[in-house]
């Protein structure tokens, strides 16, 4: 699929499909007044008859019967004016983009950075456009043999003015590359675990560096246990499969900055171990290197767009299987922190592996270290599936993500860490046990990872937005959402004030 620019009025181009969009309970303007007289007043009509308001989420396609340059207008409504988000664009065009597919529609031009957002220039627009687009267009066939059939081929994105089409064409090229990487998250996300092995995403990694001039480190089953990261080792010790710990280093930065670290979680398949999960829904726990997928594709999106930044990232990857030599409940196992930590039940894998990531992050002297994990059922519970859990030791920290949650439309929300909790996690038999009471779960889990941590600190768990198996979204097709790549970028530019 082809993305590119113009700056011509968007009414004037011969082409087969046209995206407009109107504000709800406003009169029609722009290019939508002037189709809507050429074609017998069929989009006002639909305005006054209800028929179509401009809510957000609702389109309005018209065949144009060789009346206008377009074959198939498309009016996508934006909901009311001030209301406007990027993320509002980012759903118009995915919901415009899927349309125009289903339709059997090949080339689209797109109206939507045309749209007014607070506090963001025609370029942003532009970008959230193509996000949409891109993401909505998705879809995970490689293992069907029968693919997506129809398939949308060119898509032209109409800047303002002359003056800022370099810049609309730069911000598109920008959302691409980042949809793309997302949807290589989703990849490896919708892969079942007997491909999407600890050493496949390790070889993902390796070919990222190959290809994006970042330096990646393999870790194996030797090593890991040479540099005592018994956490991971203790999680790994049922499967077969050989564990990995993925190192990816982007110093692109000034000499002098910490660097900023990423920890994701990668464990391939949770069946829980010994404390094994019930069989409902398990085929989704391939999902559960989410995390650990986010942090491969930021580190590769940061390297594809050039960012002047010191990032590490960090996937801890292995299987969580029940077998011989499972680790047990009530085993202890002492981590690269020197914690030692009593397993009480084998399915609070996450937090184990993700004990040894932070402590080796510090080995960066990093400016600070931010883990995502699909952590607890329990944040799942607390938040559903339209909110991350963020927890943190720094409130500017914390701050920054939460704001980037919001300009990417992956939102996150603040949940406390009072000592209280960390008093929870208190065993009679080691420093601390790696489950806590049944209330407050993810906070208890939070704990647990800040006994490894010092420094800046904060952890995002995506247990209940990683994966989505109700029901689509407007650019979220069912399986991995992809979350977090979109989110770590725009976070270590937020926090470098790039
Ligand atoms: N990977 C799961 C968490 C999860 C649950 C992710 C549902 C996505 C959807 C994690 O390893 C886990 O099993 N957590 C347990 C912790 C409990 C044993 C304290 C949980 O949430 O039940
Ligand atoms: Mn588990
Ligand atoms: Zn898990």
């Amino acid at each position: 699929m082809k993305f590119q620019a113009t700056s011509r009025k968007p009414e004037t181009i011969k082409t087969e499909g046209l995206a407009l969009f109107h504000y709800e309970g406003e009169d029609l303007a722009g290019p939508v007044k002037d189709l809507d007289k050429i074609l017998d007043s069929k989009i006002s009509k639909a305005v006054k008859s209800g028929v179509f308001e401009g809510k957000q989420g609702q389109i309005l396609q018209i065949d144009t019967l060789g009346k206008a340059s377009a074959e198939k207008i498309l009016v996508a409504g934006l909901g009311k004016r001030d209301a406007v988000t990027l993320e509002t664009i980012r759903r118009a065009a995915g919901i415009s983009a899927r349309a125009f597919r289903d339709g059997g529609v090949k080339n689209f031009v797109t109206a939507m950075a045309l749209a007014e957002v607070k506090g963001a220039n025609a370029g942003l627009l532009a970008q959230s456009a193509a996000e949409g687009t891109k993401l909505a267009l998705y879809s995970f066939d490689q293992l069907k043999a029968e693919k997506q059939k129809k398939k949308i081929e060119s898509v032209t994105v109409v800047s303002p003015d002359a003056v800022s089409e370099p810049i609309v064409a730069k911000h598109v090229r920008r959302g691409v590359t980042l949809a793309d990487n997302a949807c290589l998250a989703r990849d490896l996300i919708n892969l079942p675990s007997n491909i999407a092995t600890p050493s496949y995403l390790a070889n993902e990694a390796k070919k990222a560096g190959k290809e994006l001039g970042i330096k990646v480190t393999i870790l194996g089953p030797k090593e890991i246990e040479k540099n005592k990261m018994g956490g991971l080792m203790a999680v790994a010790r049922g499967s077969h499969e050989p564990a990995r710990f993925i190192i990816m280093e982007w110093m692109k930065g000034p000499k002098n900055q910490k660097p900023i670290t990423l920890v994701g979680k990668g464990l391939t398949f949770d069946t829980g171990g010994i404390s094994i999960k019930p069989s409902e829904k398990m085929e989704e726990m391939k999902s559960d290197m989410s995390g650990g997928a986010a942090v491969i594709c930021a580190m590769r999106s940061i390297a594809a767009l050039n960012i002047k930044a010191n990032v590490v990232g960090l996937v801890p990857s292995t299987e969580n299987m029940p077998g011989g030599s499972s680790v047990k409940p009530g085993d202890v196992a002492t981590g690269l922190s020197g914690v030692t930590m009593e397993i009480i039940n084998t399915d609070a894998e996450g937090r184990l592996i993700l004990s040894d990531a932070l402590a080796y992050a510090k080995r960066y002297n990093p400016d600070c270290v931010v883990d995502i994990a699909t952590l607890t059922g329990a944040c799942a519970v607390a938040l559903g599936g339209f909110a991350s859990g963020l927890f943190g030791t720094d409130e500017e920290l914390v701050g920054q993500i939460k704001e980037s949650g919001e300009a990417t439309g992956e939102r996150c929300w603040p949940m406390p860490l009072w000592p209280e909790y960390e008093d929870q996690i208190r065993s009679e038999v080691a420093d601390i046990k790696n489950v806590g009471p049944r209330w407050g779960g993810a906070i208890t889990a939070a704990a647990f990872l800040k006994k490894h941590v010092t420094g800046k600190w904060a952890h995002i768990d995506i247990a209940g937005t990683a994966y989505i198996s109700d029901k689509p979204r407007s650019y979220i097709p069912l399986g991995g959402v992809g979350l977090g790549v979109r989110l770590f970028v725009d976070f270590v530019e937020r926090r470098l004030g790039l």
